[in-house]
């Protein structure tokens, strides 16, 4: 994997791009996307993938699914859509957009879309047709009742099932709300010969990030006990489906080449060992795709004393801009980027809304180190998935602050999608004209 950061002259560059310069030039606040990153992380799991494919022998495919909801920008879709296999849902919206994107480029036609999520006949139907417009669709059933309104109908939709895992990870919200039980599969199971219904998949998922190799293989084997079941009564189950959580630890060292040669190693083991058919595999890939192509960047505005140490004040909001890590506890890189020759100070960062949770330091230690400096930016590495999702676009934000300059990069081409928010857009946006 392509090594993204890098500090010259005290200067932190970024996919090769020196971020204070951009700053500067673009102005603050600022959100910059390098479409380029998108496009090498596919490429280059893929690639891994497909070397320990023949490293191995193992006798399946990986497929790269963009997991859609980790942002929804038409620019990061297509992208990944373009470098992928092809792309996951959630929800009867995100497959309209989805089914668009396939209008949009119809060499794509045979890529897979997967569909995820719970699903109400809105969803459904739009999967049906999307069967009968002849796209390459799986749908995931995660409740019965999803599997009678589908068996009802008489096609031969492709469908798969998502194993409902306990929670193994303290991140997680204990019992998963998603997934059936083992009667439910093993009721689909004895039922299913009975249906036009063709399985093929059998799904699991489980985040990312919190990566312990004892925890993912116990998950991994969970699931691919019902692939060994399911595959020995039907044949047509082709597809081993390990949703996202693909490791992306942000200190930039995991070791992908091993991680997946171990996998398909054991996987490989567990297939001999059982006499059943290696399964293709499928990745869906929500932050592997997209968190690290955005960086936000912001300027310390002033600097305010009420205690042990100094407030640096930015004009953005850590809040606005990082609710995965404010709700959900997620590592996201805050980390100066300029001045980073000259000596660190203790202090504690605050957003300029007027909210006093918008802070940032260590609690352990008690304070972020900023350059001894009164010309610091602050930059936000790797807010590329799920902010925009948890915290919409063109919306009103905390305090009304506006959204970010928003600048996409790509092949060295530099293109302003939104300028800075403006009062007007929040006026109409609140219609007060
Ligand atoms: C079913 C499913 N697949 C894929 C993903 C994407 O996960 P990640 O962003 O960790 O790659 C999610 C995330 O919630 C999910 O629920």
């Amino acid at each position: 994997m392509k090594k993204l950061r890098d500090v010259k002259n005290g200067e932190l560059y970024y996919n090769g791009y020196n971020l204070t310069e951009l700053a500067k030039r673009y102005g603050t606040p600022l959100k910059i996307t390098f479409l380029d990153v998108i496009t090498e992380h596919i490429t280059s799991l893929k690639k891994e993938f497909n070397d320990a494919i023949n490293k191995t022998g193992y006798q399946g495919k990986f497929y790269y699914l963009n997991a859609n909801k980790a942002n929804y920008s038409k620019e990061e879709i297509e992208t990944s859509f373009i470098a992928g296999d092809g792309l996951e849902t959630s929800s009867y919206y995100d497959l309209l957009l989805t089914l668009k994107m396939f209008d949009k480029h119809p060499s794509f036609k045979n890529k897979l879309i997967v569909s995820n999520g719970l699903k109400l006949n809105d969803y459904l139907d739009e999967i049906i047709k999307a069967h009968l417009d002849g796209f390459n669709i799986i749908d995931i059933i995660d409740d019965l009742n999803e599997y009678e309104y589908l068996k009802n109908k008489n096609l031969p939709i492709k469908v798969g099932f998502r194993v409902h895992l306990s929670s193994l990870y303290e991140s997680e919200v204990p019992d998963d709300r998603f997934g059936l039980r083992e009667d439910e599969i093993n009721y689909i199971l004895e039922d299913i010969k009975n249906t036009n219904l063709v399985l093929t998949t059998i799904h699991y998922h489980q985040r990312g990030f919190d990566y312990e190799e004892d925890k993912f293989k116990e998950n991994l084997l969970k699931a691919f006990n019902y692939y060994l079941k399911s595959k020995k009564l039907y044949d047509t189950v082709n597809n081993f489906d390990i949703g996202g959580g693909m490791p992306l630890p942000i200190s930039e060292d995991f070791d992908y080449s091993s991680f997946i040669n171990a996998t398909l190693n054991y996987l490989k083991d567990l297939c001999i060992k059982n006499n059943v058919e290696m399964p293709n595999l499928i990745g869906e890939n929500g932050k592997f795709s997209q968190k690290d192509s955005t960086v936000n960047i912001y300027k310390v505005v002033g600097v305010k004393n009420t205690g042990l140490y100094p407030w640096h004040i930015i004009n953005g909001s850590l809040l606005i801009a990082l609710p995965e890590m404010f709700a959900l506890g997620e590592p996201i890189l805050v980390t100066p980027i300029n001045n980073l020759n000259k000596d660190m100070v203790k202090v504690r960062l605050a957003g300029i809304t007027c909210d006093c949770d918008d802070v940032l330091f260590d609690r352990e230690k008690g304070y972020f180190e900023m350059p001894d400096s009164n010309d610091n930016y602050l930059g936000l590495i790797g807010t590329g998935s799920y902010q925009n999702s948890m915290n919409g676009k063109g919306g009103v934000h905390h305090c009304l602050l506006p959204e970010e300059r928003d600048i996409v990069i790509s092949n060295d081409k530099i293109t302003v999608r939104n300028e800075l928010q403006s009062i007007d857009d929040i006026y109409r946006l609140i219609h007060f004209e």
